[in-house]
Formats: C-alpha cells, structure tokens, sequence
C-alpha cells in the first residue's frame, strides 16, 4: 500500500514537472512571438501552421512528409559506402535528361561553415555530368574540412581546390579563391561549358536543366553573364585608393588614403555582382591573356576586386563570350537588398544582414517570382523554414522535369495519409 502511495506521488510528481515545462515552453513560444504548432493530439480547432505552401498540392486526404524524418547524420566518415551515402542523403546519380547531359556546367562553391547547408546546397545543384570546385576557408575548424572532404570523396566529379585561401569579405581574397578554382577545373576531364560561381548561402531556384536551357537561349548563348554598369562615382574610391586585408579579418583603407595608379592598358572599370556564368574559353582568357593577368594584379589593393574584375574583363571586345554593351541583364541571382525596399521588392520577411535579406519562409514567393537562377541568403540558424521549404519544392520541379525512371531515393517527400484522429497539422518540411 505504502508502496502503491509512492508511486502514484512520483506520477504526480512527474505530471506536474511536466506540466510546468509545457507552460514554460508555451509562455517562451508565445514570448518570441512565433507561434509554434503544438506538438500533441489535439482534436480541437486548428491554428494556422507555417506551412510550404509553395509546393503542389498533395492527392486529396493526402499531405507531404520530408522522406528523411530519421535524423541522418551529414558528418562523413573515411571508407564509409559510398553508394549508401549517396542513397541516404537523396543525390540524384544519374542524367535526368540528354539535353543535360550534353550541356555539363562546373561550379565554384565558397563556404567556410554549416557542414548541413553545404550539403543540401551540393545534392541541390548535384549532377553526375557536371563538375564542382568546393574552396573551404582555410580558417575553418580542422573537422569541418576532414567532413567535407569525406563527402567530396565519395564523387568522382567533386573536389576540394588545390590551394585554398584564408577569405577575407570584400578582399582580394575573395576573388584569388575563384581563380584557384578555375585553374583546377580547366584541367578537369569534365567537359564543361559553363562555370558558375555560389557561396554556402545559396540555394537554387531553377533546375539543373533550367539552367542548362537558359544559357542555351538566345541571349545567352555563347556569352558570359556578368551583371554590371561602368563603375559609378559612388564606386570610385573602392579603385581609386589602396586597401589591404587586415588579420584576414576585414578590408581597410591601406596608410592615410594612398592612391592607386590608373588600370592598366588604359581599360575602364566597371561595376557589378561577384557571381556570373562563365564560357569556358573566357576563364581560359582569365587565366592565360596578359591583359587579364595585369588586371588582377593591379586589383590586388582594391576594394571588393570580385565586384569589378568579372564585369570589367566581360566589357572588353577581346575577351571571349564578352558582353560589350551588356548592364544589368541576367538572372544570376535574387537578392533583397535593403535600399531597393518598395521598388524591387516589398521588405524582408526575415531579417536584414550587412543590408542584405536572410530570407524568411513568407520571402519564398517573391523569390519564385524573380524567376532567377539562385536565391542568397540563407540562414538554416535564423531561419530554417524558408530553406526546408524551398528544398521540397526546388526537388519537386527537379524530378518534374526528370525524364528517367525516379529512384525512391531521389525523393524528399512523400504522401501521407491525413486522418482525422491523428495529427491533423504539422510544420511542413519537419518530422513529426
Ligand atoms: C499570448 O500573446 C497574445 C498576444 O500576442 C496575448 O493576447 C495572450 O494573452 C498571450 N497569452 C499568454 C498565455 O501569455
Ligand atoms: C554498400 O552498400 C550497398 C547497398 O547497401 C551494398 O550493395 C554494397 O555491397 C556495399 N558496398 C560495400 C563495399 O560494402
Ligand atoms: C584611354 O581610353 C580613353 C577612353 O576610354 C581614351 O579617350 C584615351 O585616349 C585612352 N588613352 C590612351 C593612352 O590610350
């Protein structure tokens, strides 16, 4: 009896300690203002989850699941099985079209943390006939990169560069890792026809093949897209005065203002974004012309180089694919920035960074809308939705598109069946 007396003290006791941290957890959720979808039956009325409303509507009594519910593991052993790592984390290991296939592009991807985002960014844009350049900041933590090149171990057509650089955000740097990609992709047995440039917080909007069909148009065709104007007054000071990279850490003016002789062969600057896509006989140009080389070493002082360097190379009549009279065009990538608020775009969802938009899950329509090839930034720390949510859908077109037989393992969701006693809502894009 006195037995039966403790343990129905300890279930009491239990119930009220798990009482007391529902409401903690319920008063915390309702403090930070994100209403959170309660994780227990409840048969009552539904709040209105977050959901990925973006995707295609599941079959009637049907809605998606994320297929990779169980938590796996993106830290990659030395000797793991390979073709099991490739099924487990849903690369898609085959061509999904000829038209693909004949048209292989190379990537650079610059990243220096979240070996989880890297990842899903990679099997995003994986292709087993393109070929990828990954550069890690040679200030990253030892482990990081081991991870990484475990997983860059298990792909032919995956590689870490030769020599990677300590980056430094606007430095010269910056531009010096892109360029050490190049060299070693140039050498690559991929026959590439395009090289495209991404950072750790990209993600794709269009399909492999969308991207292939866009470059193959007819303004694209045999050119290189480079985004950029001739260098405003605003821009001047970032070619007119030294700067150096100080303790890897940033970019500051070098001295007390020095200035910096003239560009050399008389060539006129211009301004525009870092990313670009680029033909292959223009990155042999980059690397091999004089011009070119004279170019990069009188940007070694400047301001953000890889904000002019692509563009002002692309605006000369000599370099291969260049766009003379080119601007602006070309959808390389969406990107809210503060200042353009009410023209561009109406404010960020998420949160601005260095004026920029990490994207919230409510920014992903605009982003669809902008019809770009990628989408920066994003945050799986800040903002984890927005990313989860963008991946189902890019996977979905991606395998829309297919025209091979689908693997299971290609998919990232899968139907299941809604029943009205169970859980009836669930954030999409989580496991429940
Ligand atoms: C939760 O917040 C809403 C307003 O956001 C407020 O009306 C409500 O009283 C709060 N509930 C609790 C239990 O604090
Ligand atoms: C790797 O895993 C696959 C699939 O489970 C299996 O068929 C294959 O034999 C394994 N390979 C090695 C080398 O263990
Ligand atoms: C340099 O270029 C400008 C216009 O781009 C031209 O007017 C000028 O004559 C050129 N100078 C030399 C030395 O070639």
């Amino acid at each position: 009896m006195v037995q039966l007396e403790n343990t129905k003290c300890s279930f009491l006791f239990c119930l009220g300690i798990c009482i007391l941290i529902c409401s903690a957890i319920y008063f915390k959720a309702n403090l930070s203002n994100t209403p959170l979808p309660p994780t227990v039956l409840s048969t009552q009325t539904t709040p209105a989850p977050k959901t990925c409303d973006i995707l295609p509507p599941a079959a009637p009594g049907f809605k998606w699941q994320r297929t990779d519910c169980k938590k796996i593991s993106y830290e990659t052993k030395p000797g793991a099985n390979c073709t099991l790592l490739q099924s487990d984390l849903h690369f898609i290991m085959a061509p999904l079209s000829r038209e693909e296939k004949d048209f292989p592009l190379a990537f650079i991807i610059t990243i220096h943390k979240e070996l989880e985002t890297f990842v899903r960014l990679l099997r995003a844009i994986y292709a087993p006939q393109n070929v990828y350049c990954i550069h890690i900041d040679a200030k990253a933590p030892e482990e990081y990169k081991t991870s990484v090149r475990n997983l860059a171990g298990c792909f032919s057509n995956v590689f870490v560069a030769t020599v990677n650089e300590k980056v430094t955000y606007a430095g010269f740097s910056r531009l010096q890792a892109d360029i050490n990609c190049m060299k070693d992709l140039v050498k690559s047995p991929t026959k590439w026809k395009r090289v495209i440039n991404l950072c750790g917080q990209d993600f794709p909007i269009q399909t492999n093949l969308e991207l292939v069909r866009y470059m193959q148009g007819t303004e694209w065709k045999d050119r290189n897209m480079t985004p950029g104007i001739k260098q405003p007054p605003t821009m001047k000071h970032r070619t007119e005065f030294q700067y150096e990279e100080v303790k890897g850490t940033h970019v500051a003016p070098k001295g007390k203002g020095q200035k910096k002789g003239p560009p050399p062969h008389n060539i006129t600057i211009y301004f525009g974004t870092a990313y670009y896509s680029l033909t292959r006989p223009f990155v042999e140009f980059v690397l091999k012309d004089k011009v070119a080389k004279d170019l990069l070493e009188w940007s070694r002082d400047t301001f953000s180089p890889d904000e002019h360097y692509w563009v002002t190379l692309n605006h000369m009549k000599e370099a291969p694919g260049s766009y003379v009279e080119g601007g602006w065009e070309g959808n390389v990538r969406a990107i809210k920035w503060r200042d353009q608020e009410g023209k561009v775009h109406q404010g960020c969802k998420g949160q601005y960074i260095r004026d920029i938009c990490v994207y919230g899950l409510d920014d992903l329509p605009w982003l669809l809308k902008t019809k770009s090839m990628f989408a920066n930034k994003f945050e799986t720390a800040s903002f984890p939705e927005a990313l989860d949510c963008l991946e189902l859908w890019h996977r979905h077109k991606v395998l829309r598109h297919a025209t091979v037989p689908i693997q299971p393992s290609w998919r990232l969701t899968t139907e299941v069946e809604v029943m009205n006693s169970t859980v009836i809502f669930s954030k999409t894009g989580e496991c429940f």
